[in-house]
């Protein structure tokens, strides 16, 4: 029986539901409930994280938790509450279809070695049947059947709190043993409530089951909720439907982890306190709340949908995935560059990157021939800019981010279809050549290649990558042969002058960044002993009073005399904050130029050298940094000229 005394249930009863709730409100509803169950409400931690250079994203509610899940002090105290927003960019093909989402709200309730399963399993299930009012005949349980590798028990504690909680409303709560996903498809619902299912289902942690985990990672067993929806098995998933079964009749609603263990070398130890993780995706309890299986029906992502209704004058029902497609990608690239991504070719700005050209491609199908992003953003942050106020901040600088990207990105859209409806229409089938030449030609990213075959329905032969990563080797290999006599970076020589423009490049390459974005790329440069020739990615002229702040700060940081310095680095670590130039292959190692201060550089830049000591020795003879000429280079490349000259009245030269 339920006895302590914290753990009152609401009501005795759960009344008939009336009324669907609101995804905002149901995330009002959950903070109020929990705040007044003694928890303090955290705010959401960034998307992009900041401490933790084991992942791009942040993916789960506990991760910005994880140290004090492993028993460090937490300063709001042992019991937080929030709802934070979640991105898995391993999730982007699976969306399509009701039920798949890259970017979603965890609400998250959090028990730093206070609370455990009785609380847990009693105030969720009361805020769930109570709060929001779902009804309980529609709730699904499993738990965790106890592993004899990890030692961990069965989890028979959750299993009897769920019974008396099934029991008082009415509900008979029949326990059957499950195991693996295969086994439910075999064994079937059996008239249960409550399904045990082995550690690849009822086991969490941030890497999944225990074999998966590395050491010092907390993980545990855990009990989840699954809300039927009733709709129909689809034998496609396996002959029985059971709560895990993927055919979309039951979802996950809310996820109870009982994280008291550590992975150790020599196997599982317990934690010295356990802890609680909650995670319950917001989307998926307004859709249960709705009771309609199609998340994006939800009140957060209606008006995005109808908003590409009206855009592109035709029917939801008759473009599901299109839509569902660009409402997902666009909510997750906005959060995304709300949390500080910006689109570029590495880390997090390379998916922020593809998630806005999908969104763009699939908006093409539809007819959307321009300005998505600036008429379906504002959407966006209209829906969110009241709850999170940094949202109201940021949302005039990401829609003009995104709308500098989408007129890029639409040109080589527009030639890049055209060659492949042409190359489709010809042949039976394309190979990996074609799709070489689309790359090569167009710079039609291989992705997009292949969404488009899928589209217009073109076969694409099996060796297709063979061939084309034979192709991209040949051609590299041409390019080397090409740049014998070059020096690398571009360098005519290792003259003094040369070495000088070389450094003041790479003040200049941050100064554009600073002055005009990050989505400022290196695309190329050449620089000889009287000039630096600096070609980079940005759709428009540079305004003259932009050059003249870039000038500024380049002068600035040669007068600062700033230490230039460089280090050996592992290149997967070095692409995450440095800057390199677009295309460039690097092998497991590369050199990292710092310019300032190493521990907080201005510039750090992936580069061979060499440079200058100190950024003093530029300016040495009364020399200042000139923009002489700014043009376009190409499509969506400008490139400047610029030279080192003596200025009269310069400061005091340094040396
Ligand atoms: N960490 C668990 C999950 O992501 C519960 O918050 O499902």
């Amino acid at each position: 029986m339920l006895n302590s005394q914290e753990v009152q249930l609401s009501e005795t009863k759960t009344s008939v539901k009336i009324q669907s709730m609101t995804a905002q409100e149901i995330r009002k509803k959950y903070l109020e409930y929990f705040k007044a169950k003694g928890h303090k409400i955290i705010p959401r931690a960034s998307l992009v994280p900041q401490d933790d250079p084991t992942t791009l994203f942040t993916g789960s509610g506990m991760q910005p938790l994880v140290p004090y899940l492993l028993g460090q002090p937490h300063p709001a105290g042992k019991r937080l509450v929030n709802s934070q927003t979640c991105f898995r960019a391993e999730d982007m093909d699976e969306v399509g279809d009701n039920r798949h989402t890259t970017f979603f709200e965890m609400l998250g309730n959090f028990s730093l070695g206070d609370y455990y399963k009785e609380e847990q399993l009693t105030w969720f299930w009361d805020w769930l049947t109570k709060i929001v009012g779902l009804d309980p005949a529609k709730l699904y349980v499993t738990c965790f059947s106890g592993d004899k590798k990890t030692g961990v028990p069965k989890d028979t504690e959750s299993a009897k709190i769920w019974k008396d909680l099934f029991e008082l409303e009415g509900l008979e709560a029949k326990e059957i043993e499950l195991g693996s996903q295969a086994d439910g498809h075999v064994k079937g619902i059996q008239d249960g409530r409550i399904f045990f299912y082995d550690a690849s289902k009822n086991w969490w942690s941030r890497e999944g089951e225990p074999a998966n985990m590395r050491e010092d990672e907390p993980g545990g067993p855990d009990s989840e909720v699954f809300y039927d929806f009733g709709t129909p098995h689809d034998a496609k998933y396996g002959k029985y439907c059971h709560p895990n079964c993927n055919c979309g009749r039951f979802l996950e609603i809310g996820n109870s982890v009982f994280m008291a263990y550590k992975k150790t070398a020599k196997g599982f130890e317990p934690l010295p306190k356990p802890n609680v993780d909650f995670g319950g995706g917001l989307e998926r309890l307004a859709a249960a709340s709705d009771d309609n299986p199609d998340i994006f029906q939800i009140s957060l992502i209606k008006p995005i949908i109808e908003n590409l209704e009206k855009l592109s004058g035709k029917d939801y029902d008759q473009h599901e995935t299109s839509m569902r497609v660009i409402a997902d990608h666009l909510r997750a690239a906005t959060f995304l560059a709300v949390d500080g991504a910006a689109p570029s070719n590495k880390a997090q700005g390379y998916v922020l990157r593809r998630l806005l050209r999908r969104a763009i491609r699939y908006a093409f199908e539809l007819g959307i021939e321009q300005q998505l992003c600036e008429q379906v953003v504002p959407i966006i942050t209209g829906i969110y800019e009241s709850d999170f106020p940094e949202v109201e901040k940021q949302k005039s600088d990401v829609v003009a981010i995104f709308a500098r990207e989408e007129k890029i990105f639409r040109q080589t859209l527009r030639s890049g279809v055209r060659e492949f409806t042409k190359l489709a229409e010809q042949k039976k089938k394309l190979n990996g050549e074609d799709i070489f030449r689309l790359y090569d030609t167009y710079g039609f990213p291989i992705e997009l290649s292949l969404e488009e075959a899928y589209l217009q329905k073109a076969e694409v032969s099996d060796d297709w990558r063979k061939q084309f990563d034979q192709l991209m080797a040949e051609q590299k290999k041409r390019s080397q042969t090409a740049s014998v006599g070059m020096f690398k970076g571009g360098l005519a020589d290792h003259s003094e002058a040369v070495v000088k423009l070389h450094t003041t490049t790479h003040l200049m390459y941050r100064a554009l960044k600073n002055v005009l974005g990050d989505h400022v790329v290196q695309r190329g440069s050449n620089i000889t002993a009287e000039r630096t020739r600096f070609d980079f990615s940005h759709p428009e002229k540079v305004t003259p009073e932009q050059l003249k702040q870039v000038e500024d700060i380049v002068n600035q940081k040669i007068a600062e005399d700033l230490p230039v310095n460089w280090k050996e680095e592992d290149t997967k670590e070095a692409l995450k904050t440095a800057s390199g130039a677009f295309g460039d292959k690097y092998g497991d190692k590369v050199k990292v130029y710092t310019i300032g201060d190493p521990k907080k550089p201005f510039s750090r830049e992936i580069c061979g050298g060499p440079h200058v000591e100190h950024t003093g020795m530029i300016g040495a003879g009364g020399k200042q940094f000139k923009i002489v000429k700014e043009e376009a280079s190409s499509a969506g490349v400008r490139r400047i000229k610029a030279i080192l000259e003596k200025v009269a009245g310069a400061p005091a030269p340094k040396t």
